[in-house]
């Protein structure tokens, strides 16, 4: 069954979106919006998009607002995705990390933690698996991060991880694991995962860190949201710290508090 989303109820849904995660939907983006939405009003036994509406936005049904959010957010991620920051990682982590001031990375749109594990590779390749080092991975989706946690991925997503970090920090799956691999645990325990919305001011703690990675999100934020968005992570951000965006995403006319190291790379002087 289909369900038809007429102008009115389309802003609504835009408007409710950009106002929790600061993601714009424009009009070209109606079919995803359906797409994606259908199957709750079928779930739920509604048969409008008005009635759905005055569903999610009940304060009871908080549950429902968060598998909404859910939905409506773009999770495409995949390890060693635009692997050149990862190169480029590899030359900025300091040799003898002392344990008191462990190197710190967040990756701060993770997804479902393949950002955060990519890093960890790089980490435990450089500094050891024993080494003084921690990764922090941040999603508004609920969903995503319980991915994340398990580190557990089809076979399928390891094509991209070099053979080395495969052989020495993922574990084939066998019997009824079989056609995945998991994120060995000697990595895992370096790695946390909270959930955590960048378009919410006076964000929670989270410490400050050496390398900030928010990659392949700034894309779905108008200019306003993006400077909001920025301006909360920076004091986020140890002096001298690195601050990594997309291939498609820059910061240039957004904060003048980082300096451009090279194209989508950004330090805190
Ligand atoms: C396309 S994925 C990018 C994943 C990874 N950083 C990468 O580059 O492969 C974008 C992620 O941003 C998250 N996201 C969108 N809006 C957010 C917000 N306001 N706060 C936190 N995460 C958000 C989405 O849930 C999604 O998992």
């Amino acid at each position: 069954m289909s369900y038809q989303i007429n102008d009115v109820e389309f802003k609504k849904f835009s408007g409710l979106i950009y106002d929790i995660a600061g993601i714009t939907l424009t009009d070209a983006k109606k079919t995803l919006l359906t797409g994606r939405l259908s199957k709750r009003l079928i779930a739920l036994d509604l048969k409008t998009y008005t009635a759905y509406f005055k569903y999610v936005t009940d304060p009871s049904h908080k549950d429902e607002l968060a598998r909404m959010v859910d939905l409506l957010t773009t999770n495409e991620t995949y390890f060693f995705r635009e692997h050149q920051h990862f190169e480029f990682l590899k030359q900025i982590i300091p040799t003898g990390v002392s344990p008191a001031k462990p190197f710190r990375v967040w990756s701060a749109a993770s997804s479902i933690g393949a950002e955060a594990y990519t890093i960890a590779m790089v980490l435990a390749d450089k500094l050891g698996e024993q080494g003084a080092w921690e990764i922090l991975g941040t999603d508004i989706s609920h969903s995503v991060l319980q991915q994340a946690a398990k580190g557990q991925y089809k076979i399928s997503e390891a094509e991209k991880i070099p053979v080395p970090y495969l052989k020495k920090f993922c574990l084939k799956g066998k019997g009824s694991q079989e056609g995945t691999f998991l994120i060995d645990k000697k990595l895992r325990q370096h790695v946390s995962f909270q959930q955590l919305n960048l378009n919410v001011e006076g964000m929670r703690k989270v410490g400050e860190f050496d390398v900030i990675f928010l990659r392949n999100v700034l894309i779905y934020f108008d200019i306003p949201t993006k400077q909001r968005v920025i301006e909360n992570l920076i004091p986020c951000m140890k002096s001298g710290g690195y601050f990594i965006v997309g291939h498609a995403e820059s910061l240039s006319g957004i904060t003048n508090a980082l300096t451009s190291v090279k194209p989508t790379i950004y330090q805190r002087r």
